[in-house]
């Protein structure tokens, strides 16, 4: 399915199913589970051996994939790619480094966020074209959690180039009820083959009880600009959005 996301050159395996072939993974992968409980341990196992499955069919060196400082798939020099599971799926996504830009997926239940979610993770320009959506397109999709899924898509498409932490109101996520999506940065964007990067696209999808995205390219500042992030009227609320409890909130159902 998340497949049909992705742009030539990228390769995806997905699975419906968890492994229990632990003894499958490198002993350096089977160390960075080895506290953990054993629903995220099944988790992990299968997502890295889909990982596996991924390389391989792309024709790149099947090889183990560490976890970096920030919990990111720390792939092969000359590949990148992005993992993803949630309940009852998961997903890896691989390409030769230069054949698409980025990758970065994710994966959700097709179902609306918990309630509180949607306000600390969006401005008021954002929540303003959700409801234009909802209005367009009643019932489609569940807009909020698409924007959250975009979000996370773009944060892993970003972080290997970023290379720290991205908040949600740092960038912009503007949803097409035709199943695209954009997610523009509202910070210094970092570089990719001497352009600016200043926002990610990608495509997104519902299919069987889940919704998926991926991020597979960038918007690049044009040359010679000054690639200033965007900025609005709504800043001083961006501001205060630093400091709401729901932010740390959600910080911390994302780091759980
Ligand atoms: C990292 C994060 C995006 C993972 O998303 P999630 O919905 O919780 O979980 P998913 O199953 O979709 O993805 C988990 C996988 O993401 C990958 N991942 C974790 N940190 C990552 C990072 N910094 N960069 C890229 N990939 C990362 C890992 O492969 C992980 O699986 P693994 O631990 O089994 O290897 C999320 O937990 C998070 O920290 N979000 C906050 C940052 C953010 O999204 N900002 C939005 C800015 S626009």
């Amino acid at each position: 399915m998340i497949q049909d996301l992705l742009p030539p050159g990228a390769y995806a395996v997905e699975t419906f199913d968890d492994s229990d072939a632990e003894e499958q993974l490198a002993q350096l992968e089977r160390t960075l589970v080895a506290g953990a409980a054993p629903g995220r341990r099944r988790e992990f196992t299968t997502a890295r051996l889909t990982a596996r499955r991924a390389l391989a069919r792309a024709g790149l060196p099947v090889v183990p994939i560490p976890t970096g400082e920030f919990g990111e798939p720390r792939w092969p020099p000359g590949v990148i790619g992005s993992i993803t599971h949630c309940a009852g799926y998961r997903a890896a996504a691989v390409a030769p480094a230069g054949s698409v830009p980025v990758l970065g997926i994710d994966a959700e239940p097709d179902l609306p966020l918990p309630s509180g979610v949607l306000e600390a993770i969006t401005r008021p320009a954002e929540l303003a074209r959700l409801r234009a959506l909802d209005r367009a397109a009643p019932g489609r999709a569940p807009w909020g959690r698409l924007l959250f899924s975009a979000k996370e898509s773009a944060y892993k498409a970003w972080f290997p180039l970023g290379r720290r932490r991205l908040d949600f109101v740092e960038a912009d996520a503007d949803i097409g009820a035709d199943g695209s999506f954009r997610v523009m940065l509202r910070v210094r964007g970092p570089l990719l083959n001497g352009e600016r990067v200043t926002g990610f696209t990608g495509r997104w999808a519902t299919r069987g009880g889940l919704l998926l995205t991926a991020a597979s390219a960038v918007v690049t500042a044009p040359r010679g600009t000054h690639a200033s992030p965007r900025r609005d009227h709504h800043d001083h609320q961006d501001h205060q959005d630093h400091q709401d409890p729901k932010i740390r909130q959600i910080r911390q159902i994302q780091q759980s």
